[in-house]
């Protein structure tokens, strides 16, 4: 079990490394996503929509008072915790799911920003700085069983189309697998239709993770099923 642990930290590492040294677009992902999280994450699932001028992403240098100062973390919660659940900001706009009709389904997160309207507050978003620094960070990777599908009838694929005309750096990060999708070939081949417009990573504490490289996807992104006796709780 150490060993194992031991090679997974490792592997991870080099991991990191390697797709550091292959090119990662938006240079300092790590320092960004973190910032994210600690300024505007809560408790359970949100999605959040960045659009900053690009050099907060191009060089390594510290992220200034500037950074996303004209969008402060008690609005941004006031607007996810609002009735729409949405926040539209000056350079950010965020999403908790939406609960919707009486038998507990919600709209996902990266739904209302990404489809949510017409346009919708991420396509607005980009369209006020056209060669900003993008990242669109979502702290459960969409779900395959309606969000990351291309043809479901609630998917996000097609709207990541918007990302692919955008000209600034850009990366879509999550944070977890989405337990449900953990090891599922169908996650792995939904991560292939995002990256196919936009650069797909996974960003926690330990670091950033290119999902995909020459087409190949990296299983620190597709997770692993539980074998537990229990495991078929997360199966499917
Ligand atoms: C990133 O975070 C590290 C550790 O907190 C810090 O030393 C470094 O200056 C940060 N870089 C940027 C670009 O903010
Ligand atoms: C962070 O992500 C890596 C893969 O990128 C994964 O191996 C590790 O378990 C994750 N850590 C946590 C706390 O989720």
């Amino acid at each position: 079990m150490a060993g194992y642990v031991c090679f997974g930290a490792l592997g991870f590492v080099l991991l990191f490394l390697l797709s550091t040294a292959s090119g990662v677009e938006v240079k300092n992902l790590k320092n960004i996503t973190d910032h994210l999280q600690n300024t505007y994450g809560v408790n359970g699932q949100y999605a959040l929509g960045i659009n900053v001028l690009d050099t907060y992403c191009t060089s390594d240098d510290q992220l200034d008072q500037n950074f996303l100062s004209q969008d402060e973390a008690g609005q941004v919660h006031d607007g996810m915790n609002s009735e729409e659940r949405i926040y539209n900001g000056e350079e950010l706009v965020g999403a908790k799911p939406k609960p919707f009709g009486d038998k507990g389904y919600n709209i996902h997160s990266e739904y209302l920003l990404l489809r949510g309207s017409d346009p919708s507050p991420m396509q607005n978003l980009l369209n006020k700085r056209k060669n900003g620094c993008t990242v669109f960070f979502t702290l459960n990777s969409p779900c395959v069983n309606t969000c990351s599908t291309p043809d479901g009838p609630h998917s996000i694929i097609s709207a990541l189309d918007m990302f692919k005309n955008h000209d600034g750096p850009k990366a879509f990060v999550f944070n977890r697998i989405w337990h449900y999708d953990r090891g599922s070939p169908l996650w792995e081949n939904n991560i292939l239709k995002i990256e196919e417009r936009i650069p797909v990573y996974r960003c926690n504490n330990s670091g950033c993770v290119r999902c995909v490289t020459n087409k190949v996807v990296n299983t620190l992104c597709v997770g692993q099923k539980f074998f537990f006796p229990f495991s078929f709780f997360f199966e499917k």
